[in-house]
């Protein structure tokens, strides 16, 4: 209602008086500006209440009615609002009736203002609407500012709480963000003269064992009792000994509720109260269970890879013996035929240094120095012939099964070392199935991305070989690639079978895994690399049986051991060649250069003196164009080079059968003989 007097009664104070009081340190609620809202209809006593209030230096908002009062009130957050009892439409009682109802204006405080009384009635029932006061005009502009800047504190210390408590919500709350998404559980635990369960738990916790923080925290059993039997002395003594010694660093193996087992790095440290005593433990854990397995795998292929080589040393030196004494052997029991026993006995000795050889030639293929014959082959194809043929060897009390599914791609390897592997392979369950049970052999196309884990990232074919038998504990599953590593009786196993499939399985740029639960079965799994199309070039016909071997052709050997080569020279004499010997590349060359005819060079690989029987190859093609060239070598590295120069291979020790099939493919396919050079007589240079 329109008030002709003035609101102001004196003059205006000095604003010092109406200013915060001075804070006797930083006060986070003096930053905060307060909003003061003004209702009246009167213009007039607007800008005199205005003009009452600006010094508390506030932010004073004017409005004219009811109506905006509310709106405004919609929008902003107010400490207060002072409201003239008399205004045509909506008077100050049915505003203040309004604001009540309002959820988010319920508790703000109303001081009403009237130019007159209208009696007690009217002041009762501004106070029963909430009112925290009532004052007539004329207003006294001291005792209003009093009035309203208790009220403008008040607010203003609530909202700095509430701005406090939120500020710490949300640094809570980031926190438990930082703490959910680490790789690591955060605890807290009391120490009771010994461990008593956690205290707090971070939720990361269960991602990691599958257990939540709260049934750690309920039972205080559940960690001790699921730490590896074999560990949990020694992790429960550093616990014990924490309160001397400060902290600690523990790593153990840890049972999880899926039945998998964790290593995890838990590493913690003493808390002490105000008086020394030990209060509790702060630790985290960390799940190093990944990072473990790559160092176990890295450190299990630098073993073997040091085993490979010292087997692939030996075995080499082993081969030049053995091709001296199986040739030697070979010529004498054929001599001694129809002897009796004296040709029992060389056709034993003879025997035994086979059985030799093929214990070298597994060391051999253990050491990746395997020669192999390999072509693009569709394994799908190989392996029910192969498990046809395996049903014999495994008795009936085994049955064979073969899954195999459509569009198996095909891989890039030696048939023969395939067949010999599965044999392998199928024998082992066998020995694991006493009983009799089931073998199942499957092929499937698979497609490996993690760079860390063997094999490399790419396309495979796996070969798995799956048994229901006795299974290995983790100590054998460890040891078994390892060759001679055997858990058979003396003269069962030999304990090359598995290192042979190793061996096999990284020459051809692959993988063998074995998973196996004593008392379920195994499964060994081979990882083939997917053939690509520049294989393509190896299909043709290795298995080619010996042909009638051309006599009168001259050879030239290179060998260095001196014995193996003059093995291998009386051999070839004997089939009715010329032949040349050399005991280097050197000497080689100065036979090549010489005018002799010279139809096939007959080569060691690996040779002392620099120069290599492929570089030696090389020359003698540029020296010759025409002529062909034979390897031999127990390197299969060497053969895989071999393959770049045109020419065919000998695996050592070779036998009469071997050595002339090799010299059929080789000479067999020739047209002719060098005809650049006169050609020599038999005998050597
Ligand atoms: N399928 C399997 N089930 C259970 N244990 C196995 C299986 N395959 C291999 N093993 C274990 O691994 C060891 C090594 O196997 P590997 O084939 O290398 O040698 P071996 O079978 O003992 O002898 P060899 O194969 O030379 O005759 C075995 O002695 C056996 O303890
Ligand atoms: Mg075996």
């Amino acid at each position: 209602m329109p008030d002709d007097r003035p609101y102001e009664r004196a003059g205006a104070e000095p604003a010092a008086d109406a200013a915060p009081p001075a804070a006797l340190g930083p006060d986070p609620a003096r930053a905060i500006l307060a909003n003061i809202l003004l209702v009246d209809d009167e213009p007039k006593n607007l800008r005199a209440l205005t003009q009452m209030l600006e010094p508390l230096g506030q932010n004073i908002v004017s409005v004219p009615s009811g109506a905006d009062a509310l709106h405004r009130l919609l929008h902003d957050e107010f400490a207060i609002v002072l409201v003239d009892a008399q205004m045509p439409d909506m008077d100050g009682y049915e505003l203040a009736a309004q604001i009540r109802q309002r959820g988010r204006t319920r508790g703000l405080p109303i001081i009403f203002i009237s130019a007159f009384s209208t009696g007690d009635k009217d002041i009762s029932r501004a106070y029963a609407l909430g009112a925290v006061d009532y004052v007539f005009k004329p207003v006294d502009p001291v005792v209003l500012r009093a009035k309203v800047s208790v009220f403008v504190d008040l607010h203003k210390k609530t909202e700095a709480v509430r701005r406090h408590e939120r500020a710490l919500r949300q640094i809570e709350e980031r926190q438990a963000l930082i703490i959910r998404s680490l790789p690591i559980a955060l605890y807290t635990a009391d120490l009771n003269g010994g461990f008593d369960g956690p205290r707090f738990l971070s939720e990361g916790i269960a991602a990691a064992v599958g257990f939540k923080p709260s049934e750690f925290m309920e039972d205080p059993t559940l960690w001790p009792a699921r730490i590896h039997p074999a560990d949990r002395e020694r992790v429960l003594s550093h616990v014990a000994a924490i309160d001397t010694a400060g902290s600690m660093s523990i790593e153990y193996r840890w049972h999880c509720a899926d039945g998998s087992e964790k290593v995890f790095l838990d590493q913690a440290v003493l808390v002490r109260d105000e008086a020394g005593q030990p209060r509790e433990i702060l630790g985290t854990c960390l799940d190093i269970t990944y990072r473990r397995q790559l160092e176990q795998q890295l450190a299990h292929s630098q073993k073997m890879e040091a085993i490979g080589q010292l087997t692939g040393g030996i075995a080499h030196d082993f081969n030049n013996m053995l091709s001296v004494i199986i040739w030697n052997l070979d010529v004498v029991t054929r001599s001694l035929k129809g002897t009796g026993k004296l040709h029992e006995r060389s056709q034993m000795a003879l025997n035994g240094a086979l059985n030799c050889a093929e214990l070298i030639r597994q060391l051999l293929a253990f050491a990746r120095h395997q020669p192999r014959q390999p072509k693009v082959i569709q394994i799908s194809e190989l392996v029910p012939r192969m498990a046809k043929m395996l049903s014999p060897v495994l008795g009936e009390r085994i049955k064979v099964g073969v899954s195999l599914v459509e569009g198996i791609w095909p891989v890039f390897a030696d048939p023969a070392q395939i067949e010999s592997i599965l044999l392998n392979l199928a024998i082992n369950a066998r020995d694991a199935m006493p009983d009799g049970g089931t073998l199942i052999i499957e092929c499937a196309n698979i497609r490996h991305d993690s760079p860390d884990l063997d094999p490399a990232p790419g396309e495979y074919v796996t070969l798995s070989v799956t048994d229901t038998g006795v299974g290995m504990p983790q100590e054998v599953i460890d040891r078994a690639f390892e060759p001679f590593f055997t858990t058979k009786e003396s003269g069962k196993g030999s304990g090359l079978g598995l290192s042979m499939v190793y061996g096999f399985a990284k020459q051809s740029a692959g993988h063998v895994t074995i998973e196996s639960k004593v008392g379920l079965g195994t499964t060994v799994r081979i990882y083939l690399p997917r053939a690509e199309a520049a294989h393509a070039d190896a299909e043709q016909d290795w298995d080619a049986e010996p042909d009638l071997v051309e006599t009168g052709r001259a050879i030239l050997v290179v060998e260095d051991d001196d014995d193996v080569r003059a093995v291998t020279v009386a051999r070839l004499q004997d089939l009715g060649y010329a032949v040349f010997e050399a005991e280097g590349a050197s000497r080689a060359i100065e036979i090549l250069r010489s005018p002799a005819t010279i139809d096939l060079l007959f080569t060691d690989v690996v040779m002392p003196g620099g120069m290599s029987g492929l570089e030696l190859a090389q020359h003698a093609c540029e020296m010759r164009p025409g002529v062909k060239v034979l390897y031999a070598s127990g390197y299969a590295s060497s053969f895989h080079a071999a393959r770049h120069v045109n020419g065919e291979l000998l695996q050592k020790p070779y036998g009469d059968r071997d050595l002339r099939a090799a010299l059929s493919r080789v000479l067999g396919s020739v047209g002719g003989s060098d005809s650049s050079a006169p050609r020599a007589a038999s005998g050597i240079v």
